[in-house]
């Protein structure tokens, strides 16, 4: 198949996300031609394991799907990828993304692509209206949006693709 580039997928630990991150996200940004780089933060990762979904989603790439740092040691497991989607995004993400903090590997790929003109970056929060009260979470988006970053309201995650060719 033809691949339109490599493609970041990035998940956070949001209700339902392993219900349908592969399914209605995943499958479909393949299905498009896309290579994915998946990179999930480790508090989603047991998510996954106890839905039987890691396996699926490892199958659909052959990039070793991410939520650990690389050792000093090794080399970077693939260049920066050519867009990103980072679908859902917890209100903790969303808060360290926006002060560029990147403890852990998602947020470290997200960071570093933020601000390159050639790669895209889509973010889908998914945050109830008790998170988004935090005095700060305006500020947080605003300042994501004011640095390029597509920042979308709960849309289904086929749109979300569709952003990546507009
Ligand atoms: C079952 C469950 C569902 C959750 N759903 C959400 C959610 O939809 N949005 C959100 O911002 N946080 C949600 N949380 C809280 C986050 O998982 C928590 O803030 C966590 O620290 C996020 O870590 P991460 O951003 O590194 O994935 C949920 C927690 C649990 C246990």
């Amino acid at each position: 198949m033809t691949t339109r580039g490599l493609l970041g997928l990035v998940a956070s630990g949001c209700g339902g996300v392993e219900s349908w991150f592969r399914t209605e996200l995943a499958e479909p940004a393949a299905r498009r031609g896309w290579r994915l780089a998946i990179t999930l933060t480790p508090t989603v990762v047991p998510w996954f394991e106890e839905a039987g979904e890691l396996q699926a989603l490892q199958a659909l790439t052959d990039l070793r799907i991410r939520w650990q740092p690389r050792l000093p040691s090794q080399p970077k497991p693939y260049p920066t990828p050519d867009a990103f989607i980072f679908a859902p995004a917890s209100a903790n993400s969303v808060a360290k993304l926006a002060l560029g903090i990147g403890d852990n590997q998602a947020l470290t790929a997200l960071n570093e692509a933020i601000g390159v003109e050639s790669c895209k970056v889509v973010v889908m929060p998914q945050a109830n209206a008790d998170k988004r009260r935090h005095p700060l979470w305006e500020t947080h988006v605003t300042t994501l949006t004011d640095a390029g970053v597509v920042v979308v309201s709960e849309v289904a995650p086929g749109r979300l693709l569709d952003l990546l060719d507009t």
